[in-house]
């Protein structure tokens, strides 16, 4: 299907089961670097272009310091108003410009396909990093590592698993892009836990549902959160029409430790693809599972940084080649010595 070298990673449908396992195996052999006990300079003198014209924390800082950490730089923008898009060019003119400077380009946008209309003015791998409620390509990929590993603590797989999504399953793109990942798996049973007006979208449930899974969809958490997997969301308050619509729906499904003993498996591993609202009238994930050893939230935001550290060395075909460049770690780490 895709053979990486040079090539755009634009949506999960480019991906087949083969694809997902090369890159999970690439991944794993990032975790010496991603945790500093080893260095390699094998992307050094290559630029990153991190453009990101929406909010991000996480998935800009980890595009970026995946980069960094196969010795490669970031140059980096923030923001619409700070960009030239705010003047009236083109998402194919920026990519035009952009591609005179950089060998790789991460980008967020609002709008769904954007990312796909920049790749087409551009000469180096595009990565998409959100376009709009659409997809999210790389956040679908940490979550599947994530669900293989959490999975794996208890010898279980994902093929035969139960997940429960759960929260704004309409406007949440990473939960579009997980699902069809799982499409390549098997047995998969699937809870939709979501508000009327907030359901996973018709093409997504026909795509599962032509995988041959199972799927419940379902209007409230009692009773529908006896999964492996409990995957919630945040209300993607950005992209309703009104903030008035987005209020109606705030707070309506929240987790808490209560919550989880009266409603999960004792051993359900809770996911979220971050941030969490916590905000009083949110609070969809409370601060009092922080300790629950199940949360799995934080794992999954390192298992981001080794997925997009596998992506890189795979489209700018280096993934062979980073034992070759590796060099000394003169400098003590927190992360090398725990
Ligand atoms: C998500 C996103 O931006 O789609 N966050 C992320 O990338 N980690 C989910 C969200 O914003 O709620």
């Amino acid at each position: 299907m895709l053979s990486f070298q040079g090539e755009n990673i634009l949506s999960v449908n480019q991906l087949d089961r083969d694809c997902i396992e090369r890159i999970f195996a690439v991944a794993k052999k990032m975790e010496p670097y991603a945790k500093k006990q080893k260095r390699t300079n094998v992307l050094e003198g290559a630029i990153l272009a991190n453009l990101f014209f929406e909010p991000s924390t996480r998935t800009r800082v980890s595009f970026g310091t995946a980069f960094n950490l196969l010795g490669g730089l970031v140059r980096e923008t923030t923001g619409m108003q700070s960009s030239a898009l705010a003047k009236g060019e083109s998402l194919y003119d920026t990519a035009r410009v952009i591609s005179a400077y950089a060998d790789a380009v991460a980008m967020r946008h609002p709008d769904a396909g954007s990312v796909a209309e920049f790749a087409t003015g551009c000469d180096v791998p595009v990565i998409n990093g959100g376009d709009g409620p659409n997809e999210h390509p790389t956040q679908a990929l940490l979550d599947l590592l994530t669900i293989e590993r959490e999975l794996g603590r208890f010898n279980q797989s994902i093929d035969g698993m139960h997940i429960a999504l759960v929260g704004d399953l309409k406007y949440g793109r990473t939960v579009h892009s997980l699902s069809k990942l799982l499409c390549h798996y098997k047995d998969v049973k699937f809870s939709m836990v979501a508000p009327d007006g907030l359901q996973m979208p018709d093409y997504i449930l026909d795509a599962v549902d032509n995988a041959g899974h199972k799927i419940q969809v379902v209007d409230k958490m009692e009773g529908n959160l006896a999964a492996d997997i409990v995957y919630q969301t945040r209300i993607q308050e950005e992209r309703f029409p009104s903030q008035e619509e987005a209020n109606k729906y705030r707070g309506g499904f929240r987790i808490s430790q209560a919550i989880y003993n009266a409603h999960c498996k004792p051993n359900s591993v809770l996911m979220h693809p971050l941030p969490r609202d916590s905000r009083l009238e949110a609070n969809e994930l409370d601060n009092d599972l922080n300790s629950n050893d199940n949360l799995a939230i934080f794992r999954q935001v390192q298992n981001g940084v080794l997925i997009r550290m596998a992506l890189f060395a795979l489209t700018l075909d280096v993934a062979d080649k980073v034992e070759q460049y590796e060099v000394d770690v003169p400098w003590f780490s927190r992360k090398r010595n725990s």
